[in-house]
């Protein structure tokens, strides 16, 4: 199951009485190579982003600042991590429906993505989403 398969990648962290420092190098601690970054910013209090599946898209999930909760759900199961340290990445793999909620004031939500925007690599439908993820 790709429920299995998600998990919070710890990044390297350089502490420092200046200000901490994290970094991420291609090839090297996220697992795929970096197609696409986008990043969700000004969200308003009580608004949901996500609500989608992909196909084939891998993609690091990191809180740059703020917080908010991340839901994974597989068809079977689900999984719920909150979000709020900069050198914590979720990674999730193709075929999980996600949903991005409780986003906190000022909150900062950087995706890594494999590949490029690909429109007809999204589930917009859940209940197509759970039909393809029926075994027979
Ligand atoms: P979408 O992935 O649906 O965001 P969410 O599920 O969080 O609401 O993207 C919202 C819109 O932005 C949609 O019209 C597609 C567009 N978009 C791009 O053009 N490029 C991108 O890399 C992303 C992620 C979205």
């Amino acid at each position: 199951m790709p429920i299995e398969d998600c998990r919070i990648i710890e990044l390297p962290k350089i502490e420092d009485p200046r200000g901490n420092l994290t970094f991420i190098e291609g090839g090297r601690h996220i697992p795929f190579n970096i197609g696409r970054v986008y990043y969700l910013y000004d969200v308003p209090g009580g608004s949901e982003r996500g609500a989608h599946g992909h196909r084939a898209l891998q993609q690091v999930i990191i809180a740059l600042s703020g917080s908010f909760e991340v839901t994974l759900d597989d068809g079977q199961a689900k999984r719920s991590f909150t979000m709020n340290r900069a050198y914590c990445g979720l990674y999730v793999p193709p075929m999980l429906w996600r949903e991005i909620r409780n986003f906190s004031s000022g909150a900062v939500c950087m995706v890594l993505a494999s590949d490029h925007y690909d429109e007809q690599d999204y589930f917009r439908d859940y209940q197509v989403f759970l039909a393809s993820t029926q075994r027979p």
